[in-house]
């Protein structure tokens, strides 16, 4: 290992690996599971943007300040998101869950939620597609900004006013110059902090898993740890819906066949490939 500070960085990679055993050991993050370089970089940005020195007046500032945790991971992470991100995959999903005529109340998983906007979009679907249903969204997320964004429910005027006029009519109240969803598609979902990397996922069992541009921030073994927790907590029959750059690779050794794209469908017996 090479005692030089890496290229573009004060730290070395000694130092790196050392802070990155320090935050799992002492945070709980598992930032060894990231893809490397995107991570190092936003890290970098991070340590610049606060005045600090180097990755120990960076474990100083997350280890003493207690907002200092939420603010790294709200800006360390990536947060891309909007309503019916990709909508053309939203239609072939809409489609795939049409086709089934659930029999009790539907469950289902936002992984990865970000600031609530995939969330809320996923409960205007279900509303829509099952009025005569009752369902029912776990959305969850590493970072408590934007768990705390998503609770509010409350968007820039922006961010909604692409949406059809019909979806802001009746999921949408105006307030001042934000767009709040309305308090009975508020009551479909509940926020709560997870990480995928580190915990298992929720105990219950979920008729549709969204789990969309996450999964490309992971190293490949994590992707993989990952895409089995996320079937396991599946019901059979399940769908997974991943983001558009998350084609999964041999999805039967998860359990799940591909059911349309970017769609998986949990199988119950073993899919044998040959
Ligand atoms: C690019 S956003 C995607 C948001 C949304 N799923 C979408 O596609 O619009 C990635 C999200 O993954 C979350 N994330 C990153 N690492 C995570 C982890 N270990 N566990 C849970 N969520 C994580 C980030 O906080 C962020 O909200």
């Amino acid at each position: 290992m090479s005692e030089q500070p890496l290229p573009g960085y004060e730290w070395t990679e000694k130092e790196w690996r050392n802070f990155c055993q320090w935050a799992q050991a002492k945070l709980g993050l598992s930032l060894g599971e990231y893809k490397e370089a995107q991570l190092q970089r936003r890290v970098h940005s991070f340590v610049r943007r606060h005045g600090l020195d180097d990755l120990a007046t960076l474990r100083a500032f997350l280890g003493e300040n207690p907002s200092g945790l939420s603010l790294f991971l709200h800006e360390v992470m990536i947060h891309v998101t909007s309503f019916f991100r990709d909508p053309k995959l939203w239609s072939a999903f809409a489609s795939a869950i049409s086709r089934h005529t659930p029999t009790g109340e539907i469950r289902a998983w936002d992984a990865g939620c970000g600031a609530g906007q995939e969330t809320y979009s996923l409960a205007m679907l279900l509303a829509l597609r099952f009025p005569h249903h009752l369902f029912r969204i776990l959305a969850t997320d590493i970072d408590p900004i934007s768990l705390a964004l998503a609770q509010a429910g409350a968007f820039p005027k922006k961010a909604v006013e692409m949406l059809p006029s019909r979806l802001i009519t009746q999921f949408f109240v105006a307030k001042d110059d934000l767009w709040e969803i309305t308090e009975t598609l508020r009551r479909y979902v509940q926020f709560r902090q997870h990480d995928l990397l580190h915990q298992l996922p929720p105990s219950d069992t979920f008729d549709v898993v969204l789990c969309r541009n996450v999964l490309i921030y992971f190293s490949k073994n994590a992707q993989d740890r990952i895409v089995e927790h996320l079937s396991a907590a599946m019901a059979p029959d399940g769908l997974l819906f991943v983001g558009a750059s998350e084609q999964l690779f041999s999805p039967e050794r998860f359990a799940l066949v591909p059911s349309g794209p970017f769609l998986y469908r949990k199988v119950s017996v073993p899919v044998y490939t040959h």
